[in-house]
């Protein structure tokens, strides 16, 4: 059995009293978590702290970053290492998300010292990966797809690889309120599992791969559905909590 995850990506979205406020509503809602699914919110940096205090003991919900430093420590002026999100009881951090690609011109190579770094202070790297439309409609998409695992994922060490949890994330289905089939969602993890077994043998069974984009709580049963989709990274629905965890209700 793999683990079953819902993750909500908070984006740069709410004040840290809105951020509270939605911690708190997520906390009175667990009863509708079913058993064995992990829950994670990956709030703001500013929220870490605040937020760690009102989980306080639960292992449920986890804390996650949206993003880490591909350096230790030092001089670099803005940015937020992974000792640092340790340090605040942050047990995942999201790396490789296509707004950080995109706007912030992270390459593979960059990712790759994050997810060392991260998985060097023991957070669990949520490492997103997916093609934008024009890649899909020139079926591209599994080459595309294929490099940004070959060049990150595959270059680690199979004790660390078993830390990873990945997320399909199709560019065009993010925000835009157009969701991937479930067919096409299946087609994807099968496909990303196998290439990750190519290097990783049996580890790859026991990867979770997560679907993003557009997941709403009317289309998270159908996707959750398939054999190969373990769970969700969920950005505007994450936001309500009453949607989170409808979501995360929507497991069979
Ligand atoms: P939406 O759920 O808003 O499409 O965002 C998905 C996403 O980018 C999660 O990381």
């Amino acid at each position: 059995m793999r683990e079953k995850i819902v993750a909500g990506n908070w984006k740069m979205n709410t004040t840290i009293g809105e951020g509270k406020k939605l911690i708190e509503d997520i906390l009175s809602g667990m009863d509708r978590v079913p058993a064995g699914v992990t829950l994670i919110t990956a709030t703001p940096f500013t929220h870490l702290c605040p937020a760690a205090h009102l989980i306080g003991d639960r292992r449920n919900p986890a804390l996650a970053a949206q993003n880490c430093a591909n350096r230790e420590s030092g001089a670099f002026t803005g940015e937020v290492s992974a000792s640092m999100l340790a340090s605040v009881s942050c047990r995942y951090v999201i790396l490789g998300h296509s707004e950080r690609r995109e706007y912030y011109g992270e390459t593979n190579e960059i990712l790759l010292e994050k997810i060392k770094l991260a998985l060097a202070h023991s957070l669990r790297p949520i490492f997103c990966v997916g093609e934008v439309l024009q890649e899909r409609e020139t079926n591209m998409h599994f080459q595309v797809v294929s490099s940004q695992l070959r060049e990150v994922l595959c270059q680690l060490d199979p004790e660390d690889f078993k830390k990873v949890i990945v997320a399909y994330e199709p560019v065009w289905a993010i925000g835009t309120g157009k969701t991937a089939t479930s067919e096409q969602a299946q087609e994807m993890h099968a496909f990303i599992r196998a290439f990750l077994a190519g290097t990783f043998g049996e580890l790859a069974q026991s990867t979770p791969i997560l679907y993003g984009g557009s997941c709403k709580p009317s289309n998270a049963a159908e996707l959750f559905s398939r054999p190969d989709v373990d769970g969700g990274l969920i950005g505007g629905a994450s936001l309500k909590a009453d949607d989170f965890l409808a979501i995360a209700g929507s497991f069979a």
